[in-house]
């Protein structure tokens, strides 16, 4: 059996106006009727994996438990981190807190704001993946680059191994979040994949790894478990240890340090949603290219993004180019897609005014 970790922190903010602190995109209904955390919880379910442990924060725990249940899953747990600190640490304490029953449980860590349309191949690509995790590798799902992004992080496969296979390939190295010579070179060497930032690995072969790499984490973390405390079936992590714990991702504390890594290649369409762009690359279009939400329509517009995310709210586009426009009832975002990844900044602008 394969326990899904469902990780439920982040607050995007390049997905703004429609993810706010206080409702970020994974619980937001972006692509289809399910939110994206709902379609991440389903894609992870059936024959061969048993109910999720998610990780999140307190604000969001009875979303949590309410979109479980709309889709007629229940969690196997809900661990509460008392402030987000990054993914190494909880990834860490979902590890220790499944060990405590078994420590060689198979954990596949996924966030919960990706889509993956192609569900059950990616199933079986994680089926495929578990006897190398269960040899005692950490197991990372790789992706064809398209371009020399700097977002993401790169795994350079070992010599010999192949790129498209069926099948869990050894890996050289891991390199996270490269500057954009780095991410040339290695798009153009051909021997690399993107890591999709999902993993597979035993409890045991984790927290082995944070021993050698990150022993104070380990030991930050273990107080955090042992401190917790439970309520209404969530289990919260102590806030005095959890504090002590290094706010790192797990590819900075782990992935770039470790040894023992390989890497399912995933050859199918996946998406961060890392922006409006990418929400817009991803939706059912038009024949001109426009992507519109149920209350939106576009006259003579072409390659846009038109959404009202109000209900008995209408938008409307009229000659408009490449541009996205997402309306809230309290926001509204106009610009052209070219600058998608700037969408942060109107966080940072609105936080500034006050
Ligand atoms: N529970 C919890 N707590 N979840 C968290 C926390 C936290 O403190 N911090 C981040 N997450 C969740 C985010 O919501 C997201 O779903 C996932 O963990 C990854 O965090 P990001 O902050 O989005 O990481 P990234 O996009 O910069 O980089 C990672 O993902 C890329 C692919 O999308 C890395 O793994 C890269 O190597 C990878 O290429
Ligand atoms: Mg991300």
């Amino acid at each position: 059996m394969i326990t899904p970790i469902l990780l439920c922190g982040g607050s995007g903010t390049r997905l703004w106006p429609l993810s706010r602190k206080s409702y970020p995109k994974q619980f937001a209904k972006l692509m289809s009727d399910e939110s994206l955390f709902q379609a991440s919880a389903r894609r992870l379910s059936g024959p061969g994996f048993s109910a999720p442990v998610v990780l999140t924060g307190d604000p969001f725990r009875f979303i949590v438990t309410e979109q479980l249940a709309a889709v007629e899953m229940g969690p196997q747990g809900i661990l509460i981190e008392p402030e987000g600190r990054n993914t190494a640490p909880a990834i860490l304490a979902a590890a220790l807190w499944l060990a405590e029953q078994d420590p060689e449980a198979l954990m596949l860590v996924a966030p919960s704001d990706h889509v993956i349309p192609e569900a059950e191949r990616f199933r079986a690509a994680v089926q495929a993946a578990a006897p190398r995790a269960l040899a005692g590798d950490l197991v990372t799902f790789g992706i064809t680059p398209t371009r020399p992004e700097t977002g993401y992080g790169y795994l350079e496969l070992a010599a010999g191994a192949d790129t498209a296979a069926e099948a869990p390939q050894s890996l050289a190295r891991f390199v996270e979040k490269p500057d954009a010579e780095r991410a040339a070179e290695m798009l153009a060497a051909g021997n690399f994949l993107w890591n999709a930032g999902i993993f597979l690995f035993t409890a045991k072969t984790l927290i082995s790894a944070y021993g050698a790499h990150a022993p104070a984490l380990l030991t930050a973390v273990e107080a955090a478990l042992a401190g917790a405390t439970a309520d209404l079936g969530f289990t919260r992590l102590a806030p005095e240890a959890w504090a002590g714990a290094e706010d790192i991702s797990i590819d900075y504390a782990i992935m770039e340090k470790a040894d023992n890594l390989a890497v399912m290649p995933y050859g199918h369409a996946w998406s961060d949603l890392g922006g409006w762009d990418a929400v817009w690359m991803e939706s059912p279009q038009d024949e001109t290219g426009n992507a519109c939400s149920q209350h939106a329509t576009a006259i003579d517009c072409s390659g846009t993004l038109l959404r009202s995310e109000t209900e008995g709210q209408e938008v409307v586009g009229i000659g408009l180019e490449d541009m996205m426009v997402v309306a809230m009832s309290d926001a509204v975002l106009v610009a052209p897609k070219a600058e998608a990844q700037r969408v942060k900044e109107a966080v940072s602008a609105l936080k500034a005014k006050g």
